[in-house]
C-alpha cells in the first residue's frame, strides 16, 4: 500500500491536478494501484453522461472486506487497532483489532450466509452507532450482499419503504438503542412495525444492545448471538466486479420519493481510500474520528470504507455531542488522543454557544487536523474551531461533497492549500467542477457565481439510482447535457476558490440532515384536517437551517393544539422526530403561479421575517394572497 503522495506546496498540487485531469485514465490506473485487486481492469473507464452510464476499472475483480481487513493482517498488522468504538455513556469503550473484526465479520458474514443470502441480494440494516453496524457492512460486502442502512432516527414507515424499494432479504436491527438522554429507542419494535409490510423480508437479526426485552417472532426473527454461535469463523471473500453494487443509501429527492443512491464497488473504493489519505493526511498510527453516522454516506466513505482500506484506526462513537455534557466530543479527543477529528458545523455551533469551559480543561493536544462537511461553514464557528478546538495549529479541512459523489471532491489539501474561512477552496485531484448559467453555459472567469456542475466521471461517482435509471439521468444529466448536476449554487471567488452557497433545489439542511420539501409536505397532508402544506428553511442559528411550515387547514377548521401535535406527530411517523418543523403556520392559502406552483421563494423571505422584499409576486394567481398571509402571522 503507498502512502502519501508527496504534496507538500501549492505548486505541487497545482502540477498534480493538472496532470489528474488531462491524463485522467494514466492518473486513476495508479491510484487504483493502492487496492489488492483479483484481476486488474482492462479499461479504466467509460462513461456516457447522456445515457448516465459510467464504469470505472472494468473488467477489474476485488472484494472491499478483503482490502479493509485481510490485506493488513497478511501484512503483518492484524493486532493493529482497526476501530474504537466509544459507547454513548462516558467509561463505556472497547476495540478491535484487525483480526478481531476479521474474525467477527466473517462470522457474521456466514450466518448470513446460512440465511441464503447470496451476492446481490440486498440486505437493510436499522441500527444505532454499534460495532455490530460496522461489522454487518463489512460482512455484507465480504460476501457480496448490497447493503442498504437506513439512520436509526427513521420511522417505522421511513424503514418500511426504504426495505421495499429496493426489497431487502434480511433486516438487521438491535433490541433498543441509546443516545444521549434517550435511554429507549424502539429500534425493534419499529422493525416489527415496518416488517409487517415487507414481503421480501425472510429474517430479522436483533442485536442484544441493551437487554431490554423486545418480542421474538419465532420464525422470522434470530438473535445476532445465536445466529453466530455456531458458524465457522472464516469465510473466504466473494470476487467481485468493479462495477458489482457495493450498496444503496437513500437520499432526499425533491419529489417525496427517496432516491436510492448506488455505489459499486471498485471505484468506490479507490475514491474513498485515496481521499481519506490525502484530505486528512492520514498516517500509519494516527487515531481518526469522523462523528458522523454510518446512516449517512459520511460514516460509509470515512467511518468505514476509506479509514479502513487504509489501515487506520477509526473511531465510532455511539452518543452525541452534549450527552452527558458540552464537553463529550473533547473528552473523546482527549481519552482516545485522536489525530484528525471530522464533524459537521451544526455541531460546532451548538457547542461554540455553550462557551470554552467546556473545551479548556481538556488536553487536544493530539488533534492534528480538523475537518467539516454538510453545509457551508460560517465564519464565527471556523475561526473557533480554528482557535479553541485547533489551538491554531491545524488545519481546517471544509470538505464539499454529497451522497452521490462517494466521497469529497472540493476541498483544501491540509498544510498546502492556503484556507479562507468558509470556501471549500479548490476540486480534489481528478475533479473538474464548472458553475454554470440556467441556460447551461459556462462561466468563466473569476470573482462569479452560478449552478455548481462537474465536467468528467470520477471513480466513487454513483452509477444509478436503484431501480429507477430514468430519474437518475432525470435528477443529475437531463437538466445540463454532458454535466453531473449537483443542484448545489457555487461561487468562484477572485482567487479561483469556491464558496458553496447551498441548494437551489427544494431540499432543506437541517442540522446536516438533508430533507426534501415534498416529503416533509407529504407527511403534514397526511395529519387530519390539513387542505395544503409548504415547507421552507429559515436560517438557524445551530441547525443552519430550521423548518418553517405553511398550512392551510380545511374549510371551517380552526388551528389548535391538536391539529399543531398532529402534524408533528404525522411528520415524525412517517419521516422521523429529525424532519419535525420548528415553526408552523396557519394560512388562509399558499402563494402559487398560475399553472399552481408553489413559490416558495415568497414563503422563504416570509420565514425570515422579511416581509418588505417578497421581489416580483405579479405572476401569482392572486397577488393579494401574500398580504393575507403576512396579516395572519401578525
Ligand atoms: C449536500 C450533500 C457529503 C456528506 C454530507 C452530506 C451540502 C456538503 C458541504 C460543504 C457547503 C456542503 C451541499 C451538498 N454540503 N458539504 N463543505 N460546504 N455545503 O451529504 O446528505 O448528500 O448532502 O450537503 O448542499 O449538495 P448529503
Amino acid at each position: 500500500m503507498k502512502i502519501n503522495d508527496n504534496i507538500d506546496s501549492l505548486e505541487k498540487y497545482k502540477i498534480s491536478y493538472k496532470k489528474s485531469i488531462q491524463s485522467s485514465e494514466n492518473f486513476w490506473d495508479e491510484k487504483a494501484e493502492r487496492l489488492n485487486w483479483y484481476k486488474k481492469w482492462n479499461k479504466t473507464k467509460s462513461s456516457d453522461f447522456v445515457k448516465g452510464e459510467i464504469e470505472w476499472f472494468i473488467g477489474g475483480e476485488i472484494n472491499a472486506s478483503y482490502n479493509c481487513l485481510d490485506r493488513h493482517i497478511e501484512n503483518g498488522f492484524g493486532n493493529e487497532i482497526a476501530i474504537i468504538w466509544e459507547g454513548n455513556d462516558p467509561d463505556h469503550s472497547r476495540s478491535f483489532t484487525y483480526n478481531e473484526l476479521l474474525k467477527k465479520v466473517s462470522e457474521f458474514a456466514n450466518a448470513l450466509k446460512d440465511l441464503n443470502v447470496k451476492k446481490g441480494d440486498r440486505v437493510c440494516l436499522y441500527m444505532q452507532m454499534i460495532p455490530e453496524l460496522a461489522i454487518a457492512v463489512l460482512a455484507c460486502a465480504r460476501i457480496g450482499a448490497v447493503h442498504s442502512v437506513v439512520f436509526g432516527a427513521f420511522s417505522s414507515d421511513s424503514l418500511r419503504d426504504r426495505i421495499n424499494d429496493s426489497k431487502c432479504k434480511v433486516l438487521v436491527t438491535q433490541d433498543t438503542g441509546v443516545r444521549g438522554e434517550k435511554q429507549n429507542i424502539f429500534m425493534k419494535k419499529n422493525a416489527d412495525n415496518a416488517v409487517k409490510e415487507t414481503p421480501s423480508i425472510n429474517h430479522v437479526i436483533v442485536v442484544r444492545r441493551t437487554g431490554e426485552p423486545v418480542h421474538m417472532d419465532n420464525k422470522k426473527d434470530i438473535w445476532w448471538h445465536e445466529a453466530i454461535s455456531n458458524v465457522s469463523s472464516k469465510c473466504k471473500p466473494e470476487k467481485m466486479s468493479s462495477e458489482d453494487p457495493l450498496f444503496i443509501l437513500y437520499t432526499s429527492g425533491s419529489t417525496g420519493k427517496p432516491k436510492g443512491v448506488m455505489h459499486t464497488t471498485g471505484g468506490y473504493l479507490v475514491y474513498a481510500s485515496y481521499t481519506h489519505e490525502i484530505v486528512f493526511d492520514y498516517k500509519p498510527g494516527d487515531i481518526y474520528w469522523c462523528t458522523a453516522d454510518l446512516g449517512w454516506i459520511t460514516g460509509h466513505s470515512y467511518i468505514v470504507y476509506g479509514p479502513l482500506s487504509n489501515r487506520a484506526t477509526t473511531l465510532m462513537f455511539e452518543g452525541v455531542p452534549n450527552y452527558p455534557d458540552y464537553g463529550r466530543f473533547w473528552e473523546i479527543v482527549d481519552k482516545h488522543k485522536v489525530n484528525q477529528f471530522y464533524t459537521a458545523p451544526t455541531a460546532l455551533r451548538a457547542l461554540m454557544k455553550e462557551g470554552n469551559k467546556w473545551v479548556n480543561n481538556k488536553d487536544l493536544r493530539s488533534l492534528r487536523l480538523l475537518g467539516t462537511v454538510g453545509e457551508p461553514i460560517k465564519e464565527p464557528e471556523w475561526n473557533w474551531y480554528s482557535r479553541i478546538i485547533g489551538k491554531n495549529n491545524c488545519p481546517i479541512v471544509d470538505t464539499w461533497w454529497q451522497t452521490e459523489t462517494g466521497g469529497i471532491l472540493i476541498t483544501p489539501i491540509p498544510n498546502v492549500t492556503p484556507t479562507k474561512p468558509g470556501s471549500a477552496t479548490f476540486p480534489f485531484f481528478g475533479i473538474e467542477p464548472v458553475l454554470l448559467t440556467d441556460e447551461g453555459e459556462e462561466i468563466l472567469g473569476n470573482n462569479v457565481s452560478g449552478l455548481l456542475a462537474i465536467k468528467n466521471s470520477w471513480p466513487g461517482q454513483m452509477r444509478t439510482i436503484y431501480g429507477d435509471h430514468k430519474r437518475f439521468i432525470d435528477v443529475y444529466f437531463s437538466k445540463f447535457p454532458g454535466y453531473y448536476f449537483t443542484g448545489d449554487g457555487a461561487k468562484r471567488d477572485r482567487d479561483g476558490y469556491y464558496w458553496i452557497t447551498g441548494r437551489v433545489d427544494d431540499i432543506l439542511c437541517v442540522s446536516g440532515h438533508n430533507i426534501g420539501t415534498a416529503e416533509v409536505e407529504g407527511a403534514i397532508g397526511k395529519a387530519n384536517g390539513v387542505a395544503e402544506a409548504a415547507v421552507v428553511g429559515y436560517t438557524h442559528d445551530v441547525k443552519g437551517h430550521a423548518i418553517c411550515a405553511f398550512v392551510t387547514l380545511m374549510t371551517g377548521l380552526e388551528p389548535d393544539d391538536m391539529i399543531y401535535n398532529q402534524i408533528l406527530d404525522s411528520v415524525t411517523k412517517e419521516i422521523g422526530p429529525h424532519a419535525k418543523p420548528d415553526k408552523i403556520h396557519f394560512t388562509p392559502s399558499l402563494p402559487k403561479t398560475r399553472s399552481g406552483k408553489i413559490m416558495r421563494r415568497i414563503l422563504r423571505k416570509i420565514s425570515e421575517g422579511d416581509f418588505e422584499n417578497l421581489g416580483d409576486i405579479t405572476t401569482l394567481a392572486d397577488p393579494g394572497i401574500v398580504k393575507d398571509i403576512i396579516s395572519s402571522l401578525r
